[in-house]
């Protein structure tokens, strides 16, 4: 647990060239547990969770249900969360800094304790990440908020209606989780998320809440129905695999795989890869919840037009890995993010690696394929980035130095023993 530090300006030294051969298995889904783990606010009883990554944003929840009166044990991938004292309504700035998801547990804080005090989630390299869509649901949840000097102040009142309509203008994934938990305990209160995201982890929060006693309607739509309940309850939860982790090995497998093997996926998930990957001629065998890849960067391939979308589109969170794939097929593919204003940041990184792509208006990254690309000292500025600068550094030629790499512990758990369990060897230094 000590190496798993963010903020800290660890480097991977990654040689080139490598193969990735053997069996990979994918942890459970860091942005399904995050906003699950929120969701253990609403009520006193135990909760036992399975399935739960060892990552450093875990450590970061976990830090904020302790500092919020809960008592956290793991015990390898199962976390014991209990109720130990009264549950305290102020959550300090510093793990909310260090993690936006963190935000999320406002909303039951407030229900449970009729006030709160949250800090305000600042914006990350990903562009300007308001959470306007919360406030503003959260008040029709009867939750007045007033921000000042970087805090959200919450106090609830009792609301007379017993039907809520609240409509997102975008179907934001954290939005819909902050309000769809928070309404299950607005009691006698059916309230109505029309256009809200329908991520598979948005499935699981709310299999995870009904479980707990909660009734929501409407899952895997874009029309979730929640009827408020008195009491939630203690529950035993295993939570899904996480796609953006399986996707990014999926990648690299068509990179660098030599027979490569990749366990305890959800191919339902993965569907808007999968489409992606056929499209552009690469082979991968697909059983049940297991896949097999090895490269395809020696065959024909086909450049191809990749647009990020809301869930079951393509994810934004696998934008950048396959950027790195696109780099290296000849031709000329086009990557759209229109998720988040400020997502292209790797374009000069992978550029410095001999990459052929120019930026347009922020958003189109327009990628000319070329043969090889060759190492590099390289910066990581995001949890992804630095995911998709392994794989580039793990198919360049030579020697890659990745600074600021330490936000792959964030979403990755053991890389490095994952990888190592293929014979991919990359060398981690403070
Ligand atoms: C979640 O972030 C994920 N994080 C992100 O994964 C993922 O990229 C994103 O959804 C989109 O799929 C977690 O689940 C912990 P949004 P979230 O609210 O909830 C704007 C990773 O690498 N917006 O769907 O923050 C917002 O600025 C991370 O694992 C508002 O304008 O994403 C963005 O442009 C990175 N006002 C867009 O909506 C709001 O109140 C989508 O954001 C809320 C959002």
């Amino acid at each position: 647990m000590e190496s798993l530090r963010i903020d800290n300006t660890g480097k991977l030294i990654v040689s080139g060239m490598q193969q990735a051969n053997g069996i990979l298995e994918i942890s459970g889904a860091k942005n399904s547990v995050l906003p699950i783990m929120a969701a253990c606010i609403l009520t006193d009883e135990k909760i036992i969770l399975r399935n739960v990554p060892d990552i450093s944003d875990v450590n970061t929840m976990i830090e904020i249900l302790e500092s919020s009166g809960k008592t956290v044990n793991r015990v390898k991938d199962t976390l014991y969360i209990e109720k130990s004292e009264k549950i305290n309504s102020e959550i300090p700035y510093e793990p909310v800094r260090k993690m936006r998801a963190s935000f999320n547990v406002y909303g039951p804080l407030t229900v449970i304790n009729k006030i709160s005090k949250v800090a305000l989630p600042g914006g990350c390299s990903l562009g300007a990440r308001p959470v306007n869509f919360h406030i503003d649901g959260l008040m029709k949840l009867g939750i007045e908020s007033k921000i000042e000097h970087g805090f959200v102040y919450g106090k609830i009142k009792p609301i007379e209606k017993s039907e809520v309509h609240i409509s997102l203008d975008f179907p934001s994934v954290g939005a819909t989780e902050h309000i769809l938990t928070t309404a299950t305990l607005i009691d006698g209160v059916k309230t109505i998320i029309n256009n809200c995201a329908m991520e598979p982890e948005i499935d699981d929060l709310a299999n995870f809440l009904n479980k707990m006693g909660a009734n929501i309607e409407g899952i895997g739509t874009s029309k979730i129905i929640i009827h408020g309940v008195k009491k939630l309850h203690g529950i035993d939860y295993k939570v899904i695999p996480d796609r953006i982790e399986a996707g990014t090995f999926i990648i690299m497998g068509a990179l660098i795989g030599k027979n490569l093997t990749i366990k305890n996926i959800n191919a339902e998930h993965l569907e808007s890869l999968f489409s992606k990957l056929d499209e552009m001629n690469i082979e991968y065998n697909l059983k049940g919840n297991e896949v097999k890849i090895s490269s395809s960067l020696n065959k024909k391939l086909n450049a191809t037009i990749i647009d990020t979308a809301p869930y079951p589109g393509f994810p934004t969170d696998l934008q950048s890995q396959m950027m790195v794939l696109c780099s290296l097929i000849d031709g000329r593919t086009t990557i759209k993010e229109n998720i988040f204003s400020n997502r292209l940041s790797i374009i000069d990184e992978l550029n410095r690696m001999g990459a052929n792509i120019k930026a347009e208006n922020n958003n189109l990254a327009i990628v000319d394929g070329v043969r090889f690309l060759s190492g590099a000292p390289v910066q990581a500025t995001d949890l992804r980035s630095s995911a998709a600068l392994l794989l580039a550094a793990l198919v360049a030629e030579g020697e890659t130095i990745i600074n600021n790499v330490d936000h792959i512990f964030r979403g990755y758990e053991k890389i490095e023993e994952k990888l190592k369990n293929v014979g991919i060897k990359i060398e981690y230094y403070e």
